[in-house]
Parts: structure tokens; C-alpha cells; sequence
């Protein structure tokens, strides 16, 4: 986040000067005890756009306060719907009244989920012309399945001056067979089919939670979605959906995945509270096999590290394979690991990478051959003035400033903030060395 600071303003001399937060990790703390898991980020921004189909008031409990999630509903309001703020995490949404199906271009573009108003505005006003998508540069993020999913409902697409343009005279269900399991495709087309006429079968879908997540909060307003959380998913279209319910986000599995490896890096001992356990099962397995415990509960895990861990091979896969969200942090750990690893990107392509140069500056012995990076583990790492390259990046880099010996000071926290409620807050109360300054 940049600030415009002035300094001794009168009318002869104005100094002005460029302030950038960044973080200052110090190594060598063991995490402990017992972290409290927000809302999901990829499940809020979903549920926000959906709250778009609604004509009545629903309150969503439990929203992150994140940047990406504050963005969706600042669109929102300017499309006219009511947006309530009742408290830090809950909203009451009403979208009885809507004024216009474009969104504004500004924040929405540097985003990724700004493109569910494509989906939203389409099945509500079978219209929608929506800021094109912005959101982590890690490669090559095509949306043509999505495009494929709102065609196959009788919509026409088109992409001009930055924008996405979809219209239809109606949507009529159909069959959609995905060419890939894409979040983003799965839920935008479930946008577009709920109130659409007939059934809709979406074939190949992604099975990751926040789209059980949004199909649960479309249902309990009305819709008919069977089958989320599965590779096929059945809409039956409904004519309204009708507010007056209050539905909970559900925790955030890539942010407990984050702390997690924080705990099992710094051979520490962390319970991860209020979350679901069954989406950590790649996560716990991988930390199983480097040798950390992990004790489970109905609602947290609990993660002990060791000082005898050895090197893994993962490879990152659609859910319920282990998440490329959560890629870039356990490299961070497999560096502090004795032995060669090797981490395979399956989901994006090897833009995935870009935070890799930053570790290196840290002396992290790390080469990509193709979508592998071949992990050197067990030489200490070193702390250096880094960048973070992306959301996922960011929390990479801090965990490897918790394990690095001196000083790590990490730059680009917008990027920390789009995603992670409180994480400087919530990882100090483990007992790690973390300050956020101002530098002029
Ligand atoms: N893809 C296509 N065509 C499409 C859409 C996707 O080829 O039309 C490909 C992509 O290029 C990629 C793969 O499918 O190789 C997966 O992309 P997906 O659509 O699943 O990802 P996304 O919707 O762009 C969401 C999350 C990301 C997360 C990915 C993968 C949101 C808002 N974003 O992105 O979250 O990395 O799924 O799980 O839900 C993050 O939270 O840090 C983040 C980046």
C-alpha cells in the first residue's frame, strides 16, 4: 500500500514523499498456540457476486476483512444494491433493486472475481458488463470455459475496451462439459444456470469447497443446485430467489494450510481453530510424510514440528489434490529441510514460480527444470529486503523470514492484505517476531 505523505505544508516549500508499508520477520521463534481461522476469500467473493440473484435481503456472516472481498462489495453498492455493514464480518446485502448492469472499471480490475458479476448480472438482468479481470500474475489465466459455460445457456460474449459483455434473451439450461476442473468456470456458469429455464449439467466442474460453499448459500435462498462438490454438478432453474436468511462463510482452508506450515517450519506447535479438517487432508498427509505431527479434531488440527523432518515430492492438483494456493509456503518450508524435494505445479503454469527469485535472494538453493522446482533443502537461509509477488507469494516469504537467520523485510503487502485477515496480528500472537513499518 502506497501513502502520500506531506511533510511542513506552506505556501513556500512542499516536500512530498512516497511511504511503503513492509514487513520486518526476524528468524529463529517457534510458533505456539492456538490461531483462530477467518472466513474463506475465495468463498466470500463468490457468495457477494451471488448475493446478486437474490430480490430480498440475505445478511452473510463471517466475510473476511480483506481487501478482494471489500472490493466486491464496494461493486456491488454501485450497482445500486443495498450493502449493509452490521459489523467487522457480517453485511446485509439486499439487491431487491438493482440500477445498472455495468460494473465501474477501477478496483474491480485488479482482481480476480470481479468476473462472478458476469455470471450474477447475466442470470439477473441477462445482461452484464463487468471490469475484465485482473487478480495474481502467476501465468497464463484464459476465460474461455467460462465464456463456453454462459454460450451453451444462449448467451452471446464478447470482450472489448477492457470489459466483458454478455447478453441473452434468455438462458435456457444446458449440458456444459468443462475442458479443465476450473474454479472459476464451475461457479460463474452456476451464477448464470440458477434462475435460468430448464436444467443445467455441468460436467468435468471443480470440486473445491467455496463452490459447495456458494451452491449451499444459492440453495438456502431458493435455488435447486445438486451434485457441488462432486465433478458433476445439476442445476434446476427457479424463477426467484427470495432473501431473508442469514448464511455463514465457511473458514478459509488455504489461510489454515498457511499457518500450518508456518507451525510445522518453525517446529513449532499450533492448533489451527475453527476450521473444516477434511479440506486439510493433502495438506496434513504431506506434513505427515515430512515427519510433523498432526493431531485432529472436529473443528482444528492440531500441527507439532520436528527438528528431524525430511524432504517431500509433491505435485499441485485440482482439489482434493494438495492446493497451488498453498504451493509457494511449503516451498519455503522444504527449503529448511535436509535432502532434495521436488514441488510440481499441475494447476498454473510456471509463472506459479515468480516468488522462487525472491527466496533465492535469501540464498534458497532452488532450480525449476519444466513445472518442477527441485528444492535444495538444509542450508540456512538468509534474511534480505524481498518482494512479494502475489498473495500466496507473501505468506511464503514470511514463512521463510521465520526460519531464516537475521532480518527478512518484505515489500508489496497489498498483496498480504487481499487475502489474509489479520495475519500479521494473528501470527504475532504465536510468538513470531513480526512488525509492520512505514518507510519513507
Ligand atoms: N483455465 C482455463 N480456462 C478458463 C479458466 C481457467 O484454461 O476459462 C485454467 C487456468 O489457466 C488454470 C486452471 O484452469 O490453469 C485453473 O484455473 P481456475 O479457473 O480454477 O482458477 P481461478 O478461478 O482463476 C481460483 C482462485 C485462485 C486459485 C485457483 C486455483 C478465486 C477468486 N481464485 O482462481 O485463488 O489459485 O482458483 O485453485 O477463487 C488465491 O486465493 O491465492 C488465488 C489465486
Amino acid at each position: 500500500m502506497y501513502y502520500i505523505v506531506c511533510k511542513n505544508i506552506n505556501v513556500e516549500s512542499k516536500t512530498t514523499l512516497l511511504t511503503e508499508e513492509k514487513l520486518l520477520v526476524t528468524g529463529g521463534r517457534k510458533l505456539e498456540g492456538k490461531v483462530e481461522i477467518s472466513g474463506a476469500k475465495n468463498a466470500a467473493v463468490a457468495i457477494i457476486a451471488a448475493a446478486l440473484l437474490v430480490e430480498g435481503q440475505v445478511t452473510i456472516e463471517n466475510i473476511p476483512n480483506i481487501t478482494d472481498a471489500q472490493v466486491m462489495l464496494n461493486a456491488l453498492e454501485n450497482l445500486g444494491v443495498e450493502v449493509v455493514r452490521l459489523d467487522n464480518k457480517t453485511y446485509r446485502i439486499d439487491a431487491t433493486k438493482i440500477n445498472n448492469h455495468k460494473t465501474p472499471y477501477g478496483e474491480l480490475s485488479k482482481i480476480r472475481s470481479s468476473y462472478y458479476f458476469v455470471g450474477a448480472l447475466l442470470g439477473r438482468c441477462n445482461n452484464a458488463e463487468v471490469t475484465f479481470p485482473g487478480g495474481c500474475n502467476f501465468g497464463q489465466r484464459p476465460i474461455d470455459q467460462h465464456i463456453k459455460g454462459f454460450e451453451a445457456l444462449g448467451a452471446t460474449v464478447e470482450i472489448s475496451g477492457g470489459y466483458i459483455k454478455a447478453k441473452a434473451k434468455k438462458l435456457i439450461g444446458s449440458k456444459v462439459y468443462f475442458d479443465v476442473p476450473t474454479v472459476g468456470a464451475t461457479i460463474n456458469t452456476i451464477l448464470a444456470a440458477t434462475l435460468a429455464e430448464g436444467v443445467t449439467i455441468l460436467e468435468n466442474s471443480n470440486r473445491e469447497p467455496h463452490i459447495v460453499d456458494m451452491a449451499n448459500f444459492l440453495n438456502m435462498m431458493g435455488a435447486d443446485i445438486k451434485g457441488a462438490g462432486t465433478n458433476v454438478i445439476r442445476i434446476t432453474g427457479v424463477h426467484k430467489l427470495e432473501g431473508g436468511k442469514t448464511y455463514t462463510v465457511s473458514p478459509d482452508m488455504i489461510e489454515a494450510g498457511t499457518f500450518m506450515i508456518a507451525a510445522a517450519a518453525t517446529k513449532g506447535n499450533v492448533t489451527v481453530a475453527n476450521i473444516i479438517p477434511e479440506h486439510m487432508e493433502s495438506l496434513s498427509a504431506k506434513l505427515i510424510e515430512t515427519g510433523a505431527t498432526i493431531e485432529v479434531g472436529d473443528d482444528y488440527i492440531t500441527v507439532k514440528g520436528t527438528k528431524k523432518s525430511v524432504p517431500v515430492n509433491i505435485k499441485t492438483l485440482p482439489y482434493p489434490g494438495f492446493p497451488t494456493d498453498l504451493h509457494p509456503q511449503m516451498v519455503s518450508y522444504l527449503l529448511d529441510i535436509d535432502g532434495q524435494s521436488n514441488l510440481t505445479e499441475g494447476v498454473f503454469d510456471t509463472r506459479r514460480f515468480n516468488y522462487v527469485e525472491q527466496l533465492q535472494r535469501m540464498q534458497g538453493d532452488i532450480r525449476i527444470e519444466g513445472s518442477t522446482a527441485i528444492i535444495n533443502g538444509g542450508k540456512k537461509l538468509n534474511g534480505a529486503p524481498v518482494r512479494a509477488s502475489d498473495l500466496r507469494a507473501a505468506a511464503a516469504l514470511v514463512i521463510a523470514g521465520l526460519v531464516a537467520d537475521g532480518v527478512t523485510c518484505i515489500y508489496n503487502l497489498e498483496y498480504l492484505d487481499r487475502g489474509y485477515e489479520n495475519f500479521v496480528e494473528k501470527i504475532q500472537a504465536l510468538g513470531a517476531n513480526v512488525k509492520r513499518v512505514k518507510e519513507s
